[in-house]
C-alpha cells in the first residue's frame, strides 16, 4: 500500500476533502479515524473498516492537550509518527492529518463543547474536564474533515456515547460507527498506554478482562447493581498491584443508573459494565456491553 499524504494544516486538510468531493462520482464518502497516535491493532481495525466503507480515508493523529488534566500523562504520552505512518499505509489510509497544537489551538479556545449529564460519571467523574476536551477537539476535527462516517473503538465506550450525543445535539451530519474492542490473546484490551506497564503489572492487568467475564456470570445469576459492583471490586483486589478507580454498571447507550435492588438480568436493556484500574501510575480502562439476549444465553448455559 502507498504512504498516506501527510497534511499538517487545517486549510490544506479542508482543500483535500473539498477536492475529493468535487472529483468523486460514486462511493464518494469520507471515512474518518481520529486518534492520538501510537497506533496499535485496535486503531488498525478502525482504519481497515473505514477503508472498506469509504472512498477517502482520513486518519488524524493529535495528542490533544485539552483532554488531559493536571498531573496526567500528556507529556509522556507515547508518540511515534514514523510507525503511525507505516500502520496507516498498511491499512490503506489516504490522508494522515497531523496538526501541531499551535495549528489546532492558535489561541487558548474560549468556546468549548460540553456534553451534560453523561460526562459526569465513569471516567468523567475521575477525570474532570476530560470529556469537554474530547468533545471540543472532536467537534473541531469534524468541522475540519467533514466526514460522512467516523470510527471509534468501544474500549472507550463512554467516549462513543459522548461523541454520538454531541453529533446528534449539534446536528453534525456524521454517522458515528462504534467498533469492537481488540484484545491481546490473554484478554487485555489494546491501548497505547499498555506500554507504561512493567512486566509484573502487565501480567496482573488481565484482571480487568477476567473480572468482566465474571460479571457476565454474576448478572446471569441474578446480581443487582450494588452486588455486581462489590463483586467486581473484590475480583480486582485479587491482583495485589491493582487499585480500583471504579467498577460500574450503567445502561447502554444512555449511561443511566440501573434501578437499585433489581436483578440486572430483568431490566431488558443492554448494560455497559465498565472498569478503571490503576497499576502504579498507569490507569487502564475496559468494558463489556451485555445485551439481554447474551445474558439470557449465559443463564441457559449456551
Ligand atoms: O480516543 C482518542 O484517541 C481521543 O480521545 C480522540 C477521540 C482522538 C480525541 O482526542
Amino acid at each position: 500500500m502507498s504512504a498516506p499524504r501527510v497534511i499538517r494544516t487545517v486549510a490544506e486538510m479542508r482543500r483535500a476533502v473539498a477536492d475529493f468531493r468535487k472529483a468523486a462520482v460514486d462511493s464518494g464518502s469520507v471515512g474518518f479515524v481520529p486518534t492520538m497516535g501510537y497506533l496499535h491493532e485496535g486503531h488498525a481495525s478502525l482504519l481497515r473498516r473505514a477503508r472498506e466503507e469509504n472512498g477517502l480515508v482520513v486518519l488524524s493523529v493529535f495528542v490533544n492537550p485539552l483532554q488531559f488534566g493536571p498531573g496526567e500523562d500528556f507529556e509522556r504520552y507515547p508518540r511515534d509518527e514514523k510507525r503511525d505512518l507505516e500502520v496507516a499505509a498498511a491499512c490503506g489510509a489516504d490522508i494522515a492529518f497531523m496538526p501541531s497544537a499551535a495549528e489546532m489551538y492558535p489561541n487558548p479556545p474560549l468556546a468549548r463543547v460540553t456534553v451534560g449529564e453523561i460526562t459526569g460519571k465513569l471516567c468523567g467523574r475521575s477525570r474532570p474536564g476530560h470529556f469537554d476536551g474530547v468533545a471540543t477537539v472532536v467537534a473541531k476535527l469534524f468541522n475540519i474533515v467533514q466526514p460522512d462516517r467516523a470510527y471509534f473503538g468501544l474500549k472507550d465506550a463512554q467516549q462513543v456515547a459522548v461523541v454520538a450525543q454531541m453529533a446528534r445535539d449539534l446536528n453534525i451530519p456524521v454517522e458515528i460507527v462504534p467498533c469492537p474492542t481488540v484484545r491481546e490473546p490473554d484478554g487485555l484490551a489494546l491501548s497505547s498506554r499498555n506500554v507504561y506497564l512493567n512486566g509484573e503489572e502487565r501480567a496482573q492487568a488481565t484482571i480487568l478482562y477476567r473480572t468482566l467475564e465474571r460479571a457476565r456470570e454474576w448478572i446471569a445469576a441474578g446480581a443487582d447493581a450494588d452486588r455486581l459492583r462489590d463483586r467486581m471490586k473484590q475480583s480486582i483486589a485479587e491482583s495485589p498491584l491493582a487499585d480500583t478507580d471504579y467498577a460500574e454498571v450503567v445502561t447502554w447507550p444512555g449511561l443511566g443508573d440501573p434501578p437499585a435492588g433489581r436483578p440486572l438480568r430483568d431490566l431488558g436493556e443492554p448494560l455497559l459494565v465498565a472498569l478503571a484500574v490503576r497499576f502504579g501510575k498507569t490507569r487502564l480502562i475496559d468494558n463489556m456491553i451485555f445485551t439481554p439476549e447474551e445474558v439470557a444465553a449465559t443463564c441457559s448455559g449456551k
